[in-house]
C-alpha cells in the first residue's frame, strides 16, 4: 500500500493554511461577483461562496491563496487528486498525438473501452460494451433508452431520494424539489419507489428491515397485476444512494432487485457516477452484494480531471441498438480517455492499493465519529470514502438540523479551511468524499476541525 510520505508529496504541504483574516477574501470575493454577473447561478454550488483558483492532490487554493483542505474531492471526482502527476503526463504526452476525433473513434477510445470491460463487475466483465458520454446525466439519458430499446418496453422504476442528473430522462428520475420545480414535464413512464433509507424509512422496520420491505416492495410492483408497472423496461438504483444523503443499504436489497427484475423481464441499471470508481472500497459499488448488474452508468471517479462518463450494457443487450442512431460529437475525446485510463492503472495498482485503503479508512472514520458522541450527530454511515454525517436538532426526534444551521456549520469549516459539501433529502447530511489519495495527517485534521465546529454549534 502507498505510504504516507508518498501521498503527503502528492498535496500541498502545511494545509489549511488562511491568509485572510475571513473567507470569502476580498479576491475571492470579486470573483464571486464577476461570476454572479456573468455565470448562471442554476450551476452546482450556486450558493458555495467560494472560487478554486489552483489545485493540487486534496489541497486547493482560492484566488487570495488561502490553502484548504478538500474533503469533497469535486464533488467525489478527484479520486486520485487533483492535477495527480500521472495525469499531468497523460495529457502533455495524448495532447500532442491526438485531442479530439468526433464520434469516429481513436486508438486511446478503444484500450479504454477493452479496459473498462476488464473491471466491470461480474455480470458484465468482459463481456459488454460501452457507448461513451461526456457526463453522468448523459450516460443515464443513454442507459434508459438502451433498456427501451432492448426490451421494447417504456417504464423506468427509480427510488425516493434518487438523483440521476438532469436532463430529461434523468430528471424524470431525479427526486429533489429543488432539481425540479418548474422544469417539467420530463419523460413520462417513471415509476418511484422506496429507498431502504433506515433512519428515517415511512414503515415499521421492526420485524423487517428496509432492505427487504424496500426490495419486496419492487416485486410486488413488478409482478403483481394493477400495480400500473406492467411496462417495466428498467429499475435504475444507485447502490450506494449520493445527493440523497449518503445512504448504503444492506445487500439484501439489490439481490431482492435482481429477483424480481428477472422475474419480469426488466433489466437492473447500476447508476455507479458517484459511488464507482473505488470510492466504496470496491471499483464498483454493487459488487458490496454481489448482484449483476445488467448495464452500468459510470462518470466522475473515472474522469477525474477532465470529463468522462459512459454505460457499459451486456454485450447482448447492445446488439439491439442500432449503428449509428445515438451520435456524441465530443464523447470520449482521446485526451480524456487517456485520462481515464490513467486514473484506471493509479487506482487498480496493486502496489498503491487507493481501493483498500479507502476501505480501511473508512472504517476509521466512521468509528471515530460515532465514538465523538456529539448530539448534533443523528446518524453516521457510508461505505469506504463515501460517508454521510446526518446532523439533527436533536437525535430523540431526529428533526433535521435546520438549513441556516447546516450553512453555519458548513461556513465555519471553510473559514477553517476545510471545504465539505452537504447533501440529503433534507440538506442535512455532511458528506465526506475526499480523494482516495487523502494522507491520513490531512484526513484526521479535518475530521477534527469538523468536529470542534459541530461541538461549538
Ligand atoms: C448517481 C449519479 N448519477 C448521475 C449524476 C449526474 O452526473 P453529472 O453531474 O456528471 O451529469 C450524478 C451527479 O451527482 C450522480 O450522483
Amino acid at each position: 500500500m502507498i505510504n504516507e510520505t508518498e501521498l503527503e508529496k502528492l498535496s500541498w504541504p502545511d494545509a489549511p493554511r488562511l491568509k485572510t483574516r475571513s473567507v470569502p477574501g476580498p479576491l475571492e470575493r470579486q470573483a464571486l461577483e464577476r461570476s454572479a454577473r456573468r455565470e448562471s447561478l442554476a450551476r452546482g454550488g450556486g450558493e458555495f461562496p467560494m472560487v478554486f483558483d489552483e489545485g493540487f492532490g486534496v489541497t486547493v487554493k482560492d484566488p487570495d491563496g488561502n490553502l484548504y483542505i478538500d474533503l469533497s474531492a469535486g464533488v467525489g471526482v478527484n479520486s486520485v487528486g487533483r492535477c495527480h502527476p500521472a495525469v499531468v503526463r497523460a495529457i502533455h504526452t495524448q495532447s500532442q498525438r491526438l485531442m479530439h476525433a468526433s464520434d469516429i473513434t481513436n486508438s486511446k477510445r478503444i484500450e479504454l473501452a477493452a479496459t473498462i470491460a476488464g473491471i466491470m463487475p461480474e455480470g458484465l466483465r468482459d463481456n459488454c460494451v460501452t457507448y461513451f458520454t461526456q457526463s453522468g446525466s448523459d450516460a443515464v439519458e443513454a442507459a434508459v433508452k438502451f433498456a427501451k430499446r432492448a426490451t421494447g418496453r417504456q417504464q423506468i422504476l427509480a427510488f425516493h431520494g434518487a438523483y440521476h442528473g438532469i436532463w430529461n430522462a434523468s430528471n424524470a428520475l431525479t427526486t429533489g424539489n429543488q432539481y425540479r420545480a418548474g422544469y417539467g414535464p420530463f419523460m413520462g413512464g417513471v415509476i418511484h419507489a422506496p429507498y431502504p433509507y433506515a433512519y428515517r424509512f415511512p414503515f415499521d422496520t421492526s420485524s423487517r428491515s428496509a432492505e427487504q420491505i424496500a426490495g419486496e416492495y419492487v416485486d410486488y410492483l413488478l409482478n403483481t397485476r394493477y400495480t400500473g408497472a406492467d411496462d417495466v423496461a428498467a429499475v435504475i438504483v444507485e447502490p450506494v444512494q449520493g445527493e440523497g444523503g449518503y445512504v448504503a443499504p444492506g445487500p439484501e436489497f439489490l439481490r431482492l432487485l435482481r429477483k424480481a427484475c428477472d422475474h419480469s423481464g426488466a433489466l437492473l441499471i447500476a447508476d455507479e457516477v458517484q459511488a464507482g470508481a473505488g470510492r466504496t472500497g470496491k471499483m464498483w459499488s454493487i459488487e458490496h452484494s454481489g448482484v449483476k448488474p445488467d448495464l452500468l452508468t459510470f462518470g466522475k471517479g473515472m474522469g477525474g480531471d477532465l470529463p468522462m462518463a459512459g454505460v457499459t450494457m451486456r454485450a447482448d443487450l447492445a446488439e439491439h441498438i442500432p449503428p449509428g442512431s445515438q451520435p456524441g460529437t465530443f464523447a470520449a475525446n482521446a485526451l480524456s480517455a487517456a485520462v481515464c485510463l490513467t486514473n484506471i492503472e493509479l487506482l487498480t495498482d496493486p502496489k498503491l492499493a487507493l481501493i483498500e485503503r479507502a476501505h480501511e479508512l473508512g472504517l476509521e472514520i466512521v468509528e471515530r465519529l460515532r465514538a465523538a458522541a456529539c448530539p448534533l450527530i443523528g446518524e453516521v454511515r457510508g461505505r469506504g470514502l463515501m460517508i454521510g454525517i446526518e446532523l439533527v436538532e436533536d437525535r430523540a426526534s431526529k428533526t433535521p438540523l435546520r438549513p441556516e444551521r447546516v450553512g453555519h456549520v458548513v461556513m465555519q469549516t471553510l473559514s477553517r479551511g476545510i471545504i465539505m459539501v452537504p447533501c440529503g433529502r433534507n440538506g442535512n447530511v455532511l458528506r465526506l468524499m475526499p480523494s482516495l489519495t487523502i494522507p491520513r495527517r490531512y484526513l484526521f485534521a479535518a475530521l477534527d476541525v469538523m468536529l470542534a465546529v459541530l461541538a461549538e454549534a
